[in-house]
């Protein structure tokens, strides 16, 4: 039965499909020519606890099938988070995959990529028609796994695998409520609570948030005019909170002024100033490790890249603090 006379078409079904969250792997071979072979695969899945198997599927029509159906081993690689890259290279039908990554030889030559989440080297024992696929069974002859957060894929799109909170349930706000499930309130609960656990790290305590932030930005890209670290830092025209920060910093004799080439003001940390912003980011560190340790290493680069995301789709259009501003010339020294 085609998929026409099942009664929908193929992109209804391929959608449907795409509903079922799943990992990303890659399964790699080696031929019997010697020539390496791998793809990006998701119709990854477990069938056996004992004896160990697992299975996937390979479309008839890909370049590597000759390889994968001779091969006595095969490889899968459970990919992490940050092998998005990887994964898409997989998926390509180029013929040297391979080129440029570090790889080892497992079982039968099969070619084993490090920075995996999990790997398993499987000895092929079934191969099964399945449509315009071929159905692989393997058993598990060796593991390897890490506690790094694995990539996802989910309706054609990657994403990252979040726990749910184990928190009380959120209570839905009315129109006139004010309650925890209000994402303003979640955001500001969130950054003081970051922010009164930085303030307890002893490099950072004698700054105000300004000067702290005039810290960092200053490390990133030292000699500024204070126009333009009002625009990039303070997202506007905040001439007052710039000066009050700049002062601050000068009267700890962290900070010095100067002119530009031609002739914009310029203000810069000075070896003083750039030690202590070295030790602060250094302390903004290791809060931010305290606070990825409790939320672990899945959730921490969930939250990361849900705060990119709503950033990005957000920004009215702010310029990034680090940057340089068009107004601001390049000093005439760099070096403090
Ligand atoms: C996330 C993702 C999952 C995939 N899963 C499979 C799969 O399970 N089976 C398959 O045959 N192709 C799958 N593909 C497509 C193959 O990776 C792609 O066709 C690849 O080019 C095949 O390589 P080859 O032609 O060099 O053998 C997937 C692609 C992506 C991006």
């Amino acid at each position: 039965m085609s998929v026409e006379q099942a009664g929908f078409d193929a992109l209804a079904f391929r959608r449907t499909l795409g509903l079922f969250t799943t990992g990303v792997t890659i399964i790699t071979a080696c031929g019997q020519d010697g020539e390496r072979v791998g793809v990006t695969a998701n119709s990854f899945s477990s069938v056996s606890l004992d004896p160990p198997l697992v299975l996937w599927s390979l479309a008839k029509s890909a370049r590597s099938l000759d390889a994968f159906t001779n091969a006595e081993y095969f490889t899968i690689h459970i990919l992490s988070a940050g092998q998005e890259d990887l994964s898409n290279r997989f998926a390509s039908r180029g013929e040297d995959k391979f080129s440029g990554i570090d790889v080892t030889d497992g079982f039968g030559g099969s070619p084993l990529i490090s920075g995996c989440c999990a790997r398993m080297q499987c000895r092929t024992v079934h191969q099964y028609e399945g449509g315009d696929h071929i159905i692989f069974v393997g058993e598990v002859v060796d593991l390897v796994s890490s506690d790094a957060a694995p990539l996802v894929f989910q309706a054609g799109k990657y994403a990252l695998a979040s726990r749910k909170a184990d928190a009380p349930p959120f209570v839905t706000s009315t129109a006139t409520e004010f309650k925890d499930d209000f994402l303003g309130y979640l955001l500001w609960r969130a950054y003081f609570q970051f922010a009164a656990e930085l303030r307890k790290e002893g490099a950072i305590s004698d700054y105000s948030d300004d000067e702290f932030l005039l810290l960092v930005t200053l490390a990133h890209n030292n000699w500024r005019s204070p126009g333009g670290i009002a625009k990039a830092m303070f997202h506007g025209d905040a001439e007052e909170d710039t000066q009050e920060a700049l002062a601050g910093l000068e009267a700890k004799g962290l900070l010095e002024r100067m002119t530009g080439a031609d002739g914009v003001e310029l203000v810069g940390l000075n070896r003083n100033g750039m030690d202590s912003a070295l030790a602060a980011l250094a302390a903004a560190k290791s809060t931010e490790a305290v606070f990825l340790d409790k939320l672990g290493l899945w959730d921490g680069a969930a939250l990361k890249n849900l705060l990119r995301g709503f950033i990005v789709e957000t920004d009215p259009g702010l310029p990034h603090p680090w940057e340089r501003q068009d107004n601001e010339a390049e000093p005439l020294r760099t070096s403090v």
